[in-house]
């Protein structure tokens, strides 16, 4: 049976493969390692919250740029050594998981259509 999503939180990632006339973060920026990284981790800490790959949050020219929605902080220019401090505002604003729900269930759903639990499993 699927489970249910209590967390209204996503962690936005701009995966844009795409740069025109400018850079993008999936592009040379290697958004997508950093986003897999992310994911690792809020699934470790049990983070109450999706990653979603999005494209664009239109802040390209300071990619690789991330957000956390419903309308909080942008994250520009990350680097790996950022992701701890990501993960801890994650993880602030959203807590925890519910007891009794296995983030590495591949049954898990994501009712909203929005984007997986964590894509890849
Ligand atoms: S390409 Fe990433 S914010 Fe636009």
């Amino acid at each position: 049976m699927a489970q249910q999503d209590p967390s209204p939180y996503r962690l936005l990632v701009c995966v844009n493969p795409v740069g025109s006339n400018k850079p993008s973060c999936g592009g040379d920026r290697g958004s997508n390692a950093l986003a897999d990284t992310l994911e690792a981790g809020i699934r470790a800490r049990r983070i109450n919250a999706r990653l979603s790959r999005i494209i664009c949050l239109n802040r390209c020219l300071k990619g690789p740029a991330m957000r956390i929605a419903p309308g909080g902080d942008f994250f520009l220019q990350v680097q790996p050594d950022h992701i701890p401090t990501i993960l801890d505002r994650l993880e602030a604003l959203a807590g925890q998981l519910p007891d009794g729900i296995d983030p590495t269930d591949p049954d898990t759903d994501d009712p909203t259509g929005f984007g997986h639990y964590f894509p890849g499993q």
